[in-house]
Formats: structure tokens, sequence, C-alpha cells
């Protein structure tokens, strides 16, 4: 097993100022985990429209909320609006984008080619897909560099979304659609086996509340218990299985012709493939 480590400050030396753009879900989840890695809120900016209770409180701290007035460039700017809104909050960044400024998007399907063409062609720029479990930081994000981002903005950009969960990091662009069907849309299926595990529970009998809280106690606990092992998922499932098993007996509908493989295989090829689509 591995112990949980204790949160560590690598934020409090955060160069400059950071420009957080669009706090809704994802960008206040981002904003928390900042301040308990140490990022002092005299150095953040926010651009958000409405602003909750907790941001608006964080003013007194120093925090500037909705800057105005002459601009200067951030040590970093976060771009977390819906992608659908970047065409308006895009290209107003361009001023506060300075020869050292890391820019970091979470937007989905939102290209570097897109985020160059709104800020600079010389603008160093992370495009970055997280999922969900940030709300608690849980997630994890898959960051791609365009070729302008140095070692210690890639450092940055890496402190930067650890304060959500796990960071990994692929250079080729491309892979963006596959990574968005696994991990982006993945706790969508993990949410969906709760759901559906609750449904078949019924089915077999057992009241509608004791099913649900086993399939949610029985997800929660084996990704909990997936996370903190160092065996791997098919390891784990093999110490389930005793041969001839109840267990057994249920993989060999799973694992079958038309099961779980097939489907998910299926599944996240049409996710990757509607990626493509929208990202045109
Ligand atoms: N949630 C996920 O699972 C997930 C996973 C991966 C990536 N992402 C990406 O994360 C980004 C944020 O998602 P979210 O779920 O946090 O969305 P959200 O809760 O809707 O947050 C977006 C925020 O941006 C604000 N906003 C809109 N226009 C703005 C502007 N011009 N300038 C500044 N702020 C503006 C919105 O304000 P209003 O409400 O007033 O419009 C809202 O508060 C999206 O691009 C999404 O693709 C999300």
């Amino acid at each position: 097993m591995i112990a949980r480590k204790a949160p560590a400050r690598p934020l409090a030396k955060f160069p400059g100022s950071l420009l957080l753009v669009g706090a809704g879900k994802m960008g206040s989840a981002m904003l928390d985990g900042w301040l308990a890695r140490g990022l002092n809120p005299k150095k953040i900016m926010v651009i958000e429209p409405q602003p909750s209770k907790a941001i608006k409180a964080l003013t007194r701290r120093g925090l500037t909320l909705n800057p105005k007035g002459k601009v200067a460039p951030a040590g970093a700017i976060v771009i977390a609006v819906k992608p659908q809104s970047a065409p308006e909050a895009v290209p107003p960044l361009a001023p506060f984008v300075g020869k050292t400024t890391l820019t970091l998007s979470i937007m989905a399907g939102r290209t570097l080619a897109f985020l160059q063409a709104s800020l600079s062609a010389e603008a160093a720029i992370v495009r970055a897909m997280p999922n969900t479990p940030a709300a608690i930081g849980r997630g994890i994000t898959v960051a791609v560099p365009n070729a302008k981002v140095s070692a210690r903005q890639r450092k940055l950009a890496t402190d930067l979304l650890a304060a959500i969960g796990a960071v990994e990091w692929v250079s080729d662009e491309r892979l963006m659609d596959a990574v968005t069907a696994v991990s982006g849309s993945g706790p969508a299926y993990v949410f969906l086996l709760a759901e559906t595990m609750t449904k078949a529970g019924i089915a077999a009998g057992l009241p509608p509340e004791l099913a649900a809280r086993l399939a949610r106690e029985t997800v929660a606990g084996s990704g909990e218990l997936l996370h903190r092992s160092d065996l791997d998922a098919a390891t784990l499932r093999q110490n389930v299985t005793s041969p001839g098993g109840t267990t057994a007996a249920a993989l060999e509908v799973l694992m079958g012709s038309g099961g779980f493989d097939e489907l998910l295989t299926k599944a996240i090829a049409a996710a990757t493939r509607r990626g493509r689509e929208l990202a045109g």
C-alpha cells in the first residue's frame, strides 16, 4: 500500500501574478488547490462574470476580481471557461501575455493552434484535459505543450495542475482526443457502472436503497483500493476470483463475446471519433 503524502506548498514562491479566467466548477477547484498549496491570494487575479461568495470573500485577502485599468503581463494565465466562450474570452487576454508568461488552457477541444492564433504566435501554451474528480483533488489531467514552453514553465504547469490531482504529459496533441475519451469522459463510465449494478441488484431481488448503497460503496471502495494498491487492476480482479466461484460466473459473462472489453473498446473509439469531429 502507498501512504498518502502531506500536501506540499510548491506554489508558495510562485513568480509574478496568476490570472484565472473562468471560476466555475473546474476553475474554483483549481483555485482552492492553489491556495492549499501555498499560493498567496495577493498574487491571484480572477476574471469571472458571476463570482461565488468564496471568491468575493478572497478579495479581502488581496485577490483581485475582474481587474480593470492598466494591464501587466502575468506569470501564468489559466483559462477555464467553457470552450464555446473561448472566442469571446480568450482574445482580450493578449495584453496579459508577456515574454515569460505561461498560458494553460483546460478547455476541451480548443487546440494549441486556436490558442496561439487568439493570443500570440510567441506565447508559451499548455493545453490540458482534466476530469471531474478534480473537484475533490483526485482528478487526472493530461497536458501537451507547444514548442515555446520551457522546462521551467512545464514544471510550473505541473505544479498548477497537481492542485487537482495527478498529471501526465504527452508530446503529440493528436492523442488528446483519445485522452478525452478515456479519462475526460471516463468518470461517466464509472458512474454508469454504479447505476447499472444498482438496477441489476434490484432485478436480482435486493431492495432499491440497499442495491444503490452496495453499488455505490463497491465502486468507491474498489476505486480507492486500486488507487492505493501497488497491484494492477487485472491482479486485483484475479484476487477476488476463485475458480468455479460466483465472481468467475459473472466474469464469464462480462469478459465473453459482446461483453465489457468489446463494449468499452467501441465506446472509447466512438468518443475519440466525436472528439475529432468536434475539433473540426
Ligand atoms: N467539468 C469537466 O468534467 C471538465 C473536464 C475536462 C475539461 N473541462 C473543461 O473545463 C472548462 C470549465 O468547465 P467547468 O465545468 O468548470 O465550466 P463552468 O462551471 O461553466 O465554468 C466556466 C466559468 O467561466 C465563466 N465565464 C464565461 N465567460 C467568461 C468570460 N468571457 N470571461 C471569464 N469567465 C467567463 C462562466 O460564467 P457564466 O456562468 O456566467 O457563464 C463560468 O463561471 C471547460 O472548458 C471544460 O471543457 C471540464
